[in-house]
C-alpha cells in the first residue's frame, strides 16, 4: 500500500442497498433477489461497525495523538494496540486511521491525487497524516524502513543508515502524524539483531516525536513480546487492549448486550423483519457460544447471517440461520481459550 492507494481507500464508503419492506423482500422476483443479495453483500462487507469497545480504543488513540502533537519536541508516548487474534484490532485501527486522515486533509488543497502543503516557501509536498504498514514476517530494520519509504513513494536504495535517514526525512516532509505498524508481533526481536530492531523503533519514535508524530504498534498479544521488557520502551508504552468479551458476571452480560445492540443497529437497514433486541435479547447467549466474545468473529458471523436472511427472504436473523452460517476453524473447534499468540 502507498499514499495514493490509502487516500483512495479512505474516500470510499460503500453504497447502502435500497431499504425494502418485509413484503417487498418476500415478493422480489428471483432475478431481483439475486441483485439485492449482491448489493447487501457488498455493503455489509465494506461496513465498519462501531461498538463501545472500538469507540473506546479510537478515543484513546485520538487523545494520545493529539497530546503528542502538542507537547514539546522529544520522545512521545507509544501506543500499542494489543489483544487476541480476531479481536478486531486491525479493523478498529484502520477505521481510526481513515477518520483521522479525512479530518486532517479535509481543508487542504489538492494537486493531482493527493492533499498538499508547503514545507518551505515555494516548495510543495504531499500530505500523508498516516503511514500504514503491514509488517512482513521476521522484518528487520531495513525492511521496516523500506516499507515506510515505499508507502511514502520514495525510492528505496542505499545503506540501512541512509534508508533510515530518508524515511525520517520523508515523514517530516509529508507531515506524518501517525506511523501505524500492524502485525508487530512479526518483528524479529528474538534472534541476533533483535535488540537492534527495538532500538530502531525507539529511534523512529524519537524522530517522529520531533515532528509531533505518534508511533502506534498493533499486534497480537504484544504483552508477551520483547516490547514491554525494554525499559526505555516500557516507560513510554501505553497498552490499549482489544479483548474478547466475557459473559461471566452481570456487568459482563450488560456490556455484551451493548455490543450486540451496536451490531444490530448497524445492520438493521438490510433486515426488514428484525425487531429491536433481535441480537441483544433473543440471541445473546447463542452468539457468545458461537463466537467466544470475539468482535471479529461476531461481526463476521452476523454479517453472513444477514446475507442468509436476505437470500432466504426471511428478513431477520433466526437461531436456525446462525447455526447454519459458516464459522472460522477456531470457532468450530472451540479453540477460543487455548490461544496464546
Ligand atoms: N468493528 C468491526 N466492524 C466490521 N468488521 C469487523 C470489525 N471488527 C472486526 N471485523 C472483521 O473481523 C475480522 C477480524 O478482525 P481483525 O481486525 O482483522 O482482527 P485482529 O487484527 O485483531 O486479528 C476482519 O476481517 C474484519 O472484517
Ligand atoms: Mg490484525
Amino acid at each position: 500500500m502507498d499514499t495514493i492507494q490509502f487516500d483512495q481507500q479512505v474516500a470510499v464508503s460503500p453504497g447502502q442497498p435500497p431499504r425494502l419492506t418485509r413484503e417487498e423482500l418476500a415478493n422480489l422476483s428471483d432475478a431481483d433477489l439475486f441483485r439485492h443479495v449482491d448489493a447487501v453483500t457488498a455493503w455489509l462487507a465494506g461496513t465498519f461497525i462501531d461498538t463501545p469497545a472500538t469507540a473506546a480504543v479510537q478515543a484513546s488513540m485520538d487523545m494520545t495523538v493529539r497530546y503528542n502533537s502538542a507537547t514539546l519536541p522529544g520522545s512521545k508516548t507509544i501506543l500499542a494496540v494489543t489483544g487476541a487474534n480476531g479481536a478486531g484490532k486491525s479493523t478498529a485501527c484502520h477505521q481510526w486511521s481513515a477518520r483521522f486522515y479525512r479530518a486532517q486533509t479535509a481543508d487542504l488543497p489538492r494537486a493531482g491525487r493527493l492533499p498538499q502543503w508547503n514545507p518551505h516557501e515555494g516548495v510543495r509536498a504531499d500530505v500523508a497524516p498516516v503511514v500504514w504498514i503491514n509488517l512482513q514476517a521476521n522484518a528487520k530494520i531495513a525492511e521496516l524502513d523500506a516499507q515506510i519509504l515505499q508507502f511514502l513513494r520514495v525510492g528505496v536504495s542505499g545503506t540501512i543508515r541512509d534508508m533510515t535517514l530518508r524515511a525520517v526525512r520523508a515523514m517530516a516532509r509529508h507531515r506524518v502524524k501517525a506511523l501505524l505498524i500492524d502485525d508487530v508481533h512479526l518483528l524479529n526481536t528474538r534472534y541476533r539483531n533483535g535488540s537492534d530492531v527495538l532500538d530502531h523503533l525507539k529511534h523512529l519514535n524519537t524522530e517522529l516525536g520531533e515532528i509531533g508524530g505518534t508511533l502506534i504498534l498493533v499486534g497480537a498479544n504484544l504483552e508477551q513480546t520483547a516490547l514491554p521488557g525494554d525499559p526505555q520502551i516500557a516507560t513510554r508504552l501505553r497498552l490499549l487492549r482489544v479483548q474478547p468479551q466475557p459473559v461471566e458476571t452481570a456487568a459482563d452480560r450488560t456490556a455484551w448486550a451493548q455490543t450486540l445492540t451496536a451490531v444490530e443497529q448497524a445492520i438493521f437497514p438490510v433486515l426488514p423483519a428484525a425487531v429491536d433486541g433481535v441480537l441483544a435479547e433473543q440471541h445473546a447467549g447463542l452468539l457468545h457460544e458461537l463466537t467466544g466474545g470475539y468482535l471479529g468473529e461476531l461481526v463476521t458471523l452476523v454479517k453472513h447471517a444477514a446475507i442468509q436472511a436476505t437470500g432466504t427472504r426471511v428478513g431477520t436473523i433466526t437461531e436456525q440461520i446462525l447455526h447454519e452460517c459458516p464459522r472460522s476453524v477456531r470457532a468450530v473447534s472451540n479453540l477460543f481459550t487455548r490461544e496464546t499468540r
